[in-house]
């Protein structure tokens, strides 16, 4: 449908003249969109494009040093935040879904503003901004119900006084994928399911504690990895795990144990707009279970989501 080549030259061009000298900053999610912005703003204008990476403590195992040594691959200039302990503390005692979201987005600001201050001169904020997320943030501002805050539109920091640059506002999720390819990002970002801004918090559902997030990130862990053994990685639009604030009675081998349910959860979808939940092979989901079961202390009872959306959303929170 579209010449893609020809459109990165037209827009690597067109990021010139609009920015010309000024310094560009970016927040740096690791996910498609905002990695392949920052990379076709890096090809237009090299370090006068500076990245922010946040890592807010509720990313999957190990993602923060996979996806910075993927930046550091593709030469672009990024700071990483560690604040953690700053989210982690924030979100001591909350429970309420639309709170974390809410404490998570403030804060993000807040590290975000704080950081850009410090690398100091930016005139212009990149955004990841893709062609669905512009049509559904005008969707939520004529339907005054909001079924969950996302933010990715327009929500990051208005007080700073920054124009907006979204290369990629026009162009579809794979439209992006596509030009990611050819801007050799590499296929871990291009590939990885999506994720959404407040991460595992919204997946760690009621109290989040580190105990609670590393049993998580452990149980999510392994059921990635058996259905990347199982060559389904590819063909499922999001699979993961969540865990339930409910303890159950269980027994290992003669000990009684009283701990928490795990949630597996794998859909197909084509935007994440509707989602089929996907028929995973009970071969598989037993495998993903006993180790669950066996590996990850904290979880003693795994079970399976067998819902679409609608009536669920993807997430469980
Ligand atoms: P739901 O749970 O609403 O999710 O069916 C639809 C898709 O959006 C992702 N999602 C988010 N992405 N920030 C994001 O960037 C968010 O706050 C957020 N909440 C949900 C979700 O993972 C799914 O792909």
């Amino acid at each position: 449908l579209w010449d893609l080549e020809g459109w990165i030259d037209m827009m690597t061009k067109q990021i010139k003249e609009t920015v010309g000298q000024d310094k560009v900053i970016c927040g740096l999610s690791g996910g498609v969109d905002s990695t392949v912005a920052a990379v076709l703003t890096h090809k237009a204008i090299g370090d006068n494009l500076e990245c922010i990476f946040v890592d807010n403590g509720l990313l999957r195992m190990n993602e923060a040093q996979e996806v910075l040594k993927v930046y550091e691959d593709l030469h672009l200039k990024v700071h990483a935040v560690d604040a953690r302990e700053e989210f982690l503390s924030a979100l001591k005692g909350v429970t309420d879904p639309e709170r974390k979201r809410k404490i998570i987005g403030e804060i993000f600001i807040r590290v975000f503003e704080k950081k850009a201050n410090e690398i100091g001169g930016a005139k212009w904020l990149l955004q990841g901004t893709v062609y669905p997320d512009v049509i559904e943030s005008g969707k939520k501002g004529k339907d005054a119900a909001v079924i969950k805050s996302h933010h990715n539109v327009g929500g990051l920091p208005e007080e700073m006084d920054l124009k907006v640059l979204e290369p990629l506002r026009d162009l579809f999720k794979d439209e992006v994928r596509r030009i990611g390819a050819m801007l050799d990002v590499p296929e871990v970002i291009l590939k990885r399911h999506p994720f959404p801004g407040p991460g595992l918090a919204v997946r760690c559902l009621g109290e989040i504690t580190p105990e609670r997030l590393d049993t998580l990130r452990k149980a999510d862990k392994i059921f990635l990895e058996e259905i990347r053994k199982e060559g389904l990685y590819d063909e499922i639009w999001q699979a993961f795990c969540v865990l339930l604030p409910v303890k159950t009675v269980g027994v290992m081998g003669d000990v009684r144990t009283y701990a928490e349910i795990v949630g597996l959860r794998a859909v197909s979808s084509q935007d994440g707009m509707t989602a089929d939940w996907v028929k995973l092979p009970m071969e598989l989901l037993d495998r993903v279970s006993r180790r669950i079961c066996n590996e990850v202390p904290g979880a003693n009872r795994v079970v399976y989501d067998v819902t679409s959306k609608p009536p669920s959303t993807i997430e469980w929170e």
